[in-house]
């Protein structure tokens, strides 16, 4: 039996991240922000100063990549990044090379490795229709924009960044037009997936709607 796989996809600020990794404490799993690896892509290549236009190079770049996890933190080599990904900027970087094929080709791999025994749940734009299309459970997570930006305002305002909730309700709506019209692995809800709207939802309703969905066998 293959390794179960709960994908959950939407867009941003949509709490998915949140969610899924109360899902998989829930339940034993290991837990992948697909998100965190365009991001730290995205920050690698403007470190390098490589243009971010230049899909070929930002491919060769991200297969080369020396990425890993511990928790919440994420490291380039031995250098732990911090919150410098976490910034607006980083995420409108992201979201530009998200945009590239190639980019996205070079990628693939190194997030199916993350599907390891007992069990793993994702989130990001393409984990149910892409890079896990056999997952057990597919979810598509959202929220309304407003809603969405306050809980993005509370995020960055906790981790001591500046934040402005009318800049931040338009760079919402630019990202998910930018994220939705592309055509490579545009974000959508894919065939199969539950909707789940959390505009009026706890987290822990959220949770627990997805921990209903799921059986083992
Ligand atoms: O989810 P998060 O806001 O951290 O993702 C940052 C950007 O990375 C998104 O706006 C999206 O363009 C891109 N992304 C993607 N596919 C994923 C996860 C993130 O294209 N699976």
């Amino acid at each position: 039996m293959s390794i179960p796989v709960i994908a959950i996809d939407g867009p941003s600020a949509s709490g998915k991240g949140t969610v899924a990794a109360r899902v998989a404490k829930a339940l034993g799993f290991h837990y992948l922000d697909s998100g965190a690896i365009y991001r730290v892509t995205a920050h690698a290549a403007l470190q390098r100063g490589l243009d971010l236009t230049d899909e070929a190079g930002l491919a060769a770049m991200a297969r080369d990549l020396d990425l890993h996890f511990d928790g919440q933190e994420v490291y380039l080599a031995a250098t732990p990044v911090g919150d410098a990904i976490r910034t607006e900027e980083a995420g409108r970087a992201a979201s530009r090379i998200a945009a590239l094929p190639q980019l996205r080709a070079a990628l693939l791999e190194l997030q199916r490795a993350f599907r390891k025994a007992p069990g793993l749940v994702t989130d990001g734009r393409d984990m149910g229709s892409v890079v896990f299309p056999d997952a057990r459970v597919k979810v598509f997570l959202t929220a309304s924009p407003e809603e969405r930006a306050q809980r993005r305002y509370k995020q960055l305002i906790e981790k001591g960044f500046d934040a402005n909730l009318p800049a931040l309700v338009q760079d919402l709506r630019e990202r998910d037009a930018r994220d939705a019209s592309r055509s490579a692995a545009p974000l959508q809800q894919c065939t199969g997936a539950h909707l789940l709207d959390t505009t009026d939802l706890s987290i822990q309703e959220a949770v627990d709607r997805i921990l209903a969905w799921y059986s083992p066998d």
